[in-house]
This record gives structure tokens, C-alpha cells and sequence, in this order.
């Protein structure tokens, strides 16, 4: 091969390797996430990365840029045209409309899928991401919509977060809607307003105030009184210890399905300013399928920003010992012990459920040593002639004499 047509090692633009150190944050994410969600009672589903491409193409997505210019989508060999999942909502709607009748409601289910975005890759957003989603189906009650945000801020606790380091805000889209509709100019649309709403934080103010006098007969006023939906929430979650919430107008969200209670996560350092979760109400969406609509309320959270936030608050320190890379063991031989006896010994130890690997080849004890430091094991388990065993902790280099028994409690 020449050197122009071989393939690079970097990876497709705007998705990411995980070399084992990233691997474990990532675990650690997940881990997190999962047993967070568990402890609300919430069940784990999962679905196919892949999806007929009309789930995206209804009435309620028009207009949307997610479904308009980002998704990667394909026709398969049997004319069939494929999209790489967005977003997990309409999969997830999908799955419930299926067995709506079966399914005992209300519904908590949370899954962690891979997402794909043909976005403009940069910080906090790229082309593959993973997301923890979590939704409640089958019913209206505000209660729901309380009890999501209520695992969202826990989700940031559980991960070493103060109430100081995250902030939540909360809008209702059926406020928005009751309050910008008769301000609309003869033909302007909801839809639009709500995009330049979304946009507002991030313009000049005069320009805003241009366009928006382009849709509305007056100005929209953002500073206005707190609609009741949002003040109940609001007081529902401090009544729970939640105080970092707040009512914030120009949280609109991108997507056409909500209908009630959005939200979004920000992180309090304006260093890492992408929304960190995000979600809401959307009681019509799996009406899509046909049938009566169940209703729903949930987030997604995801795995970049999360890191972010983790990396920018210092608190990638707290990774358990498990998920670290490396073994907790490496077995070496010395002396008059060999290769075979490292493997044997190695499996002993693997039966008392410790992590361990054993060396694989003839090297001096000393080269041995340093193999098993770089691996990132924590303890090496020096095997010599005699039943006798040396357990070196790497990092300070002190050491246990004993018989393998007597080791093996230093080694958890
Ligand atoms: P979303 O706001 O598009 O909502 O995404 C939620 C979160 O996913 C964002 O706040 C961000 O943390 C992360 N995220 C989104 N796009 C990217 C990207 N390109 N790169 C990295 N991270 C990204 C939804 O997807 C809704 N379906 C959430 C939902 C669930 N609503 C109700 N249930």
C-alpha cells in the first residue's frame, strides 16, 4: 500500500475512540446513570442504532433541524431507507405505542443509547454521543413531570455535585403557546417565534428585537410573571430539597413533541455552557402510531457534557477502583517458578474474585516488575520455588510475605 490510500488510525470525524482511561469514565458515566435510575425504580430497555427513516418524518418534526439536516440516513440494500437514531424519544414512543395495551402504566424505563448527530463537531457536541434517557408514560400528573426533574438533580449528586455547581430551568410550553399566540402577527408562526426564543441568549439584543417585531404585534415579554404550571413545579421540587431550580422563558426546546413542562441543565461555570440534559412533556407523540396517546414526560442527559461538567468541577476523582483500567493483580515469576506456574497460580487466585493476569513470557524478574506497573496493576504477586509468595503493592513498593492464602485478603 502507499502512503496516500492508507487508512488513517484516526477515528470518522466527530466520533470518539475509547482507549481503556476513556473507557472507564465512560463506565463510570453509565455505572452512575444506571444505578441512579434503578433507585427510582426505573427499568433498563434497549433498542436497534438503526430505524425506518419515516419514524422521523412526521407532521410533529416538520420543521426541525435535527430531522431536516442531521441525521445519517441510508438506503439499505432492499430499497429501504435507514436512519442512524437521532434521538431515542420516538424509538422509545415507538416501543410503548407496540404494547401500549400490555404494559402495566405508568411506565419508569430508562435506556443509555448511542445517538448520531451530523452536527459541526466541537466542545460539548459531536457526531456520535451516548445518552441516559429516563421517561415516565401513562400519565398527565404534574407529579411525573416532578419526579423526573427530581432524578435529573440527583443524577448530579450522585456524581459529588453541590446544588451550587448545576442549575435547572424550567418553562412550559402550553404557557408559551397561551402567551405568544395572540401577540402573532396575520400569518407569522408559533414555530418560528418559539426558534427566535431559543436563539435569544445567544444574539444581540437589537437584532432579536428586529426579528421579533417581524412575528409579534408587541414585544414578548420575558420578564413577565411565572405561569402557575411552572410555580407548582417549582414548589413541588423545593418541597423535595431541590432549590437550584428556576423558571426560565427562553427554555423553548428544539422539539415540536413537547407539550407541557421542558427543561434544561446548565452548568453554573460559564466555561462549559452547553446544556448538559435536557427534556420535558410530550403527551402526544406516540399518538403518532395510531391509537389513544399514552403521555410522557422524561430527559436525556449526555455522556459529553456530562464529562465536561465532571472534568471542569474536578470530580473524575471519585472513579471506584473496579472500573479503573488494568488488573488488580499480575502474577510474576521468579526463580524456579515458570510461565505455567504464573497461569496456575493466576487462576487462584481469579477463583477468590480478584482481577488478575499473569505474565506471558521469559523475562528477567525485574522487566517483569515493570510490565506489570505500566499494565496498571495494582499489586504484583511474585511466585519463586517454594509455596511462599511475595505481594508487592506497586505504587510504595512495600511488601506481604505469605502463603496464598494469607495474601489474597490484601489483594481486595
Ligand atoms: P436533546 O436536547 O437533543 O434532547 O439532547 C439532550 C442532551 O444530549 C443535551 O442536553 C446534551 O447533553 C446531549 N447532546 C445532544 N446532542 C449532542 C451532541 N451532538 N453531542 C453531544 N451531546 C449531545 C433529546 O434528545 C430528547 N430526545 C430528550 C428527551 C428524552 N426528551 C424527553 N425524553
Amino acid at each position: 500500500m502507499t502512503d496516500e490510500n492508507r487508512p488513517s488510525t484516526d477515528p470518522y470525524k466527530g466520533v470518539r475512540d475509547f482507549y481503556p482511561e476513556d473507557m472507564a469514565i465512560q463506565r463510570y458515566l453509565f455505572d452512575t446513570w444506571a444505578v441512579t435510575a434503578e433507585s427510582f425504580g426505573f427499568e433498563r430497555y434497549d433498542a436497534s442504532v438503526l430505524e425506518p427513516a419515516e419514524l422521523y418524518r412526521s407532521k410533529a418534526a416538520e420543521n426541525e433541524e435535527i430531522v431536516n439536516e442531521q441525521t445519517y440516513t441510508f438506503i439499505d440494500k432492499g430499497d429501504r431507507e435507514v436512519t442512524l437514531r437521532p434521538e431515542m424519544t420516538p424509538t422509545v414512543a415507538r416501543m410503548v405505542a407496540g404494547r401500549r395495551r400490555e404494559l402495566p402504566l405508568p411506565l419508569r424505563w430508562y435506556s443509555i443509547p448511542n445517538l448520531f448527530r451530523y452536527e459541526r463537531a466541537q466542545r460539548g457536541r459531536l457526531r456520535e454521543h451516548w445518552q441516559l434517557n429516563a421517561d415516565i408514560f401513562g400519565t398527565t400528573d404534574q407529579n411525573a413531570d416532578v419526579e423526573i426533574i427530581h432524578l435529573a438533580a440527583s443524577i448530579f449528586t450522585a456524581f459529588g455535585a453541590t446544588a451550587a455547581d448545576f442549575e435547572i430551568k424550567i418553562n412550559n410550553r402550553a404557557a408559551l403557546t397561551r402567551s405568544i399566540e395572540p401577540l402573532l402577527r396575520p400569518g407569522a408562526r408559533l414555530n418560528d417565534m418559539l426558534k427566535l426564543l431559543d436563539m435569544k441568549p445567544k444574539m444581540e439584543l437589537e437584532r432579536y428585537r428586529e426579528e421579533e417585531m417581524k412575528l409579534l404585534t408587541e414585544p414578548f415579554e420575558t420578564h413577565s410573571e411565572v405561569p402557575s404550571e411552572v410555580a407548582s413545579v417549582l414548589a413541588a421540587l423545593a418541597a423535595l430539597g431541590v432549590h437550584n431550580a428556576v423558571y426560565e422563558p427562553t427554555i423553548v426546546r428544539g422539539f415540536n413533541y413537547y407539550t407541557g413542562t421542558i427543561f434544561e441543565i446548565f452548568d453554573t461555570n460559564p466555561e462549559n455552557r452547553r446544556s448538559l440534559l435536557g427534556g420535558g412533556r410530550y403527551d402526544n407523540l406516540t399518538a403518532l402510531f395510531g391509537g389513544e396517546p399514552v403521555p410522557a414526560v422524561g430527559f436525556g442527559m449526555g455522556d459529553v457534557t456530562m464529562r465536561d461538567f465532571l472534568e471542569t468541577h474536578d470530580l473524575l476523582k471519585s472513579i471506584p477502583e473496579k472500573l479503573k483500567p488494568g488488573p488488580r493483580v499480575t502474577v510474576v515469576n521468579d526463580g524456579a517458578a515458570t510461565v505455567e506456574d504464573a497461569a496456575r497460580v493466576a487462576a487462584l487466585v481469579r477463583d477468590r474474585g480478584v482481577n488478575v493476569s499473569s505474565n506471558l513470557s521469559d523475562k528477567k524478574l525485574g522487566d517483569q516488575l515493570k510490565l506489570a506497573e505500566r499494565s496498571g496493576a495494582t499489586f504484583a504477586l511474585i511466585i519463586a520455588g517454594d509455596t511462599k509468595m511475595e505481594l508487592k503493592r506497586l505504587s510504595d513498593r512495600s511488601i506481604t510475605r505469605g502463603e496464598l492464602a494469607e495474601l489474597i485478603p490484601h489483594m481486595q
